[in-house]
């Protein structure tokens, strides 16, 4: 007899990224010199986690009955107040906005899924997208298509993005847009002012169709702050049409990922619509995990609004992106010299080489102990978890599989 329920009986055990690094894992312990850029998590040139002293301090010294007591359901008041100010302080939009706690940016991710796209219907992004995308739209009972994410000269593809946000908003008269920047994950494309501007004009024409969220997935953001800044800047001003959410997270902004620390923050100018707005998230975080991390989120708070430790998380954080910073120059060099094809690349965790056949590209790699993610059309890259030297020995293997 199966239990399970159709549609679940041939669901996947394991995570493919999870699993190939597993592999790499054990390959490595058991002797072999392997390099592992599969997992998305900023390491140190000795391949050890890049942590930051002033959170890890702040962690440790919280006191117990704060991290052993429940957090209230849509998250501590002062984190939630944290996070908003974090991220709309400077632009004057605080009042204007909501925000729940949720576990990682993951959870932000899977609220939007739930309360702004009815179940069946698909959320749009872009043709190259980080996988769970799908995951979590197959938990929630929605879907996900895409646009094609480049143009013929490499840009993001503002034409494609304009004909299926307007065939979705035909078909189904609602829309959820999930838009990665800074950092993209898998490519580690930002996109630039003059392709920000172009896709707001489209976000706000089809907004004229029916209610469009925009959800910011500023995952990788403290990695490209300048880039983050025009990303908020010019969306911000689109809230009077359509809404923007931001899935916010703590695991790269703090080096802090198992404490899967997140949020979503809604902008909404409508006092009555953002209470009906924080109040059916919080209705959703209720419903799919009851509460988040106590600890994690009272940490957060802290080295957001206590002047002195802010100051020290932006010099420790800063210091973790020249880290990244520099792989990114040295893998420019090196990969373009090489003749390796691959997306603008200014920042951020990954970056991915353009495969016709990823999956066969990625076991020749294996094979020569260089383990790579494939995703659809390319194999990613990720340079937070290599050194120069590691990187190096990754563009040799790309060129010698012919990638
Ligand atoms: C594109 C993107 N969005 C969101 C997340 C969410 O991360 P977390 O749930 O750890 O905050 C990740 C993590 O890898 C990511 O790559």
């Amino acid at each position: 007899m199966e239990f399970l329920i159709p549609s679940r009986t041939s669901r996947p055990g394991d995570d493919p990224i999870f699993s190939l690094n597993a592999e790499a894992t054990k390959r490595a312990k058991a002797g072999e010199d392997i390099v592992n850029a599969t997992i998305g998590a900023l390491l140190s040139d000795d391949g050890k986690l890049a942590i930051m002293p002033s959170v890890a301090h702040t962690l440790s010294t919280l006191p117990f009955d704060t991290v052993a007591s429940y957090a209230p359901i849509p998250g501590r008041e002062d984190y939630r107040a944290a996070i908003i100010d974090d991220l709309l302080g400077p632009y004057g939009l605080t009042e204007q906005a909501t925000c729940v706690a949720t576990p990682g940016g993951t959870g932000a991710l899977r609220v939007a899924f739930e309360d702004f796209l009815e179940p069946g219907q698909t959320a749009l992004t872009s043709s190259y997208f980080w996988g769970p995308y799908r995951t979590i739209a197959d938990e929630s009972g929605r879907k996900v298509g895409t646009y094609e994410m480049f143009d013929a000269v490499g840009r993001f593809n503002v034409a494609d993005f304009d004909a299926k946000l307007d065939a979705l908003m035909t078909a189904q008269g609602r829309g959820l847009v999930l838009l990665n920047t800074p950092c993209h994950n898998p490519t580690g494309y930002s996109l630039d002012q003059d392709e920000l501007d172009a896709a707001a004009l489209v976000l706000a024409r089809h907004a004229e169709k029916g209610p469009i969220t925009l959800v910011l997935d500023v995952a990788y953001g403290y990695f490209q702050p300048d880039a983050l800044d025009r990303c908020i800047a010019t969306f911000t001003k689109l809230a009077d049409r359509l809404l923007v959410v931001f899935a916010w997270s703590g695991s790269k902004a703090f080096a802090l990922y198992g404490q899967r620390i997140g949020a979503l923050v809604a902008l909404c100018p409508d006092a009555a619509q953002r209470t009906r707005i924080s109040n059916a998230l919080t209705y959703s975080c209720r419903g799919i995990w009851s509460n988040c991390n106590a600890g994690g989120m009272a940490a957060v708070a802290r080295l957001l609004s206590d002047a002195p430790l802010r100051a020290k998380v932006l010099a420790e954080r800063a210091a973790l992106v020249e880290l990244l910073a520099k792989r990114v120059a040295f893998w420019n060099e090196h990969a373009s010299a090489a003749g390796l094809k691959y997306p603008r690349y200014n920042g951020g965790f990954f970056t991915t080489v353009f495969s016709s056949d990823p999956t066969k590209t990625s076991h020749a790699l294996a094979a020569r102990g260089l383990f790579l993610v494939p995703t659809a059309g390319a194999v990613r890259v990720a340079v937070c978890a290599v050194n120069e030297e590691q990187i190096a020995r990754i563009v040799d293997g790309l060129r010698a599989v012919g990638a």
